[in-house]
């Protein structure tokens, strides 16, 4: 079965893969510097899956570190890249940093792929990348465009990855996720944040009495109860799609649906369905039985009204679809949260 090497994959994306990948009958190699994730995500992919995968503890900053697990693990058939830091906020008031871990990391990523002849790569990346582009639902030839140095570095990385891939004839697929939540339906691999800037870890973490509110960041947008929209894509269902991407590029299915060698292929991963911040609050409080007290603040820099995928390119050419609701999100996140109060850590 062929040898897939994970960047990041003790992470929150990277580990619900890996679990898919090794249930789907690969072999996987993790490389992950461990800075924002913690190695017991792995402990428990394996035993979720009944399968071993091997971990090196390498910064893709690293290339000696990075060239000797190329060597060790022999013949590699594909990289999935998620490898990465992906806190707006934190790049926006260190953008050196991100530049820095986002784009070298990348590069020299790449640069050891090209010297060991490895040449399929799926690639993490993120419908930041469409900027505060008005049209909606976003296809993926719509304008991009970033607005913080996160943004910046995932369209760079997309230019780069083209251009690399262009005239080396690699095969190139880059993933637009758009608003990633949820967790494995067993509770046992979840997301993990430090601190939770995004909705749904907010959100969950008022459920268990862990903070005392969530703030609505603006309740006067454009949108049918004001508050902001997004399309929510449960994260087994992500997992899902880079699998998928995986065995796309590891046929010859591939060559034909992309016309040649080193194009490089483009896919929304969202559902095609937005909920506001009112209706995920909502469905948290539905699902969870709790009281989860919010309160209406200002907007919040950088927000955009409405984000929806318009999903009908990968459904008909990555062969892939989201199949979780609602429901399984929030379900699956409140799961994770009791289980887990202090994530691995608990
Ligand atoms: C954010 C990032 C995006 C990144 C994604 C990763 C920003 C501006 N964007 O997307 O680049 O790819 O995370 O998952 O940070 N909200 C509240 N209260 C909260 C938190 C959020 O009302 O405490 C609202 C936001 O205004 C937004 C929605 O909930 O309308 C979703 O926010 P969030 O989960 O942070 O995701 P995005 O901002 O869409």
């Amino acid at each position: 079965m062929a040898k897939i090497l994970v960047t990041g994959g003790a992470g929150y994306i990277g580990s619900h893969t890996c679990l898919e990948l090794l249930e789907q009958g690969y072999d996987v190699v993790v490389v992950d510097d461990l800075s924002n994730a913690s190695l017991e995500s792995l402990r428990r992919v394996e035993q979720l899956s009944g399968k071993s995968l091997v971990f090196h503890e390498v910064s893709l900053l690293d290339r000696d570190a990075l060239r000797a697990v190329f060597k060790k693990e022999g013949e590699l058939d594909a990289v999935i890249h998620f490898a990465a830091k992906k806190s707006v906020k934190e790049s926006v008031e260190n953008p050196l940093l991100y530049y820095q871990n986002n784009i070298t990391g990348s590069l020299v990523l790449c640069e050891v792929m090209q010297e060991f002849g490895l040449s399929r790569i799926v690639f993490s990346s993120s419908a930041t990348v469409y900027g505060t582009n008005g049209e909606m639902p976003l296809r993926e030839g719509a304008q991009t465009g970033a607005v913080n140095p996160y943004g910046q570095t995932k369209l760079m990385m997309e230019q780069i990855l083209k251009d690399v891939g262009g005239v080396n004839a690699w095969d190139v697929v880059l993933l637009r996720y758009f608003n990633p939540v949820g967790a494995h339906a067993s509770g046992q691999i979840g997301e993990d944040p430090e601190y939770p800037f995004n909705l749904l870890p907010f959100v969950s973490q008022v459920a268990a009495g862990l903070r005392e509110e969530v703030s609505i960041f603006g309740d006067d947008y454009d949108t049918e109860d004001g508050t902001g929209v997004r399309d929510y894509i449960h994260v087994v269902d992500l997992a899902k799609a880079h699998v998928q991407a995986i065995a796309n590029i590891l046929t010859k299915e591939f060559e034909g649906k992309s016309g040649s060698k080193g194009e490089t292929l483009t896919y929304n991963l969202g559902t095609g369905r937005g909920y506001s911040v009112k209706e995920m609050i909502e469905a948290f409080r539905r699902i969870s039985g709790k009281e989860v007290k919010a309160v209406v603040q200002p907007r919040r820099e950088g927000d955009v009204a409405v984000s929806i995928a318009d999903p009908t390119y990968s459904n008909e050419h990555l062969g892939w679809k989201a199949e979780l609701g609602l429901d399984e999100m929030v379900r699956s996140a409140w799961k994770w949260q009791t289980q887990h109060p202090k994530g691995y850590r608990s």
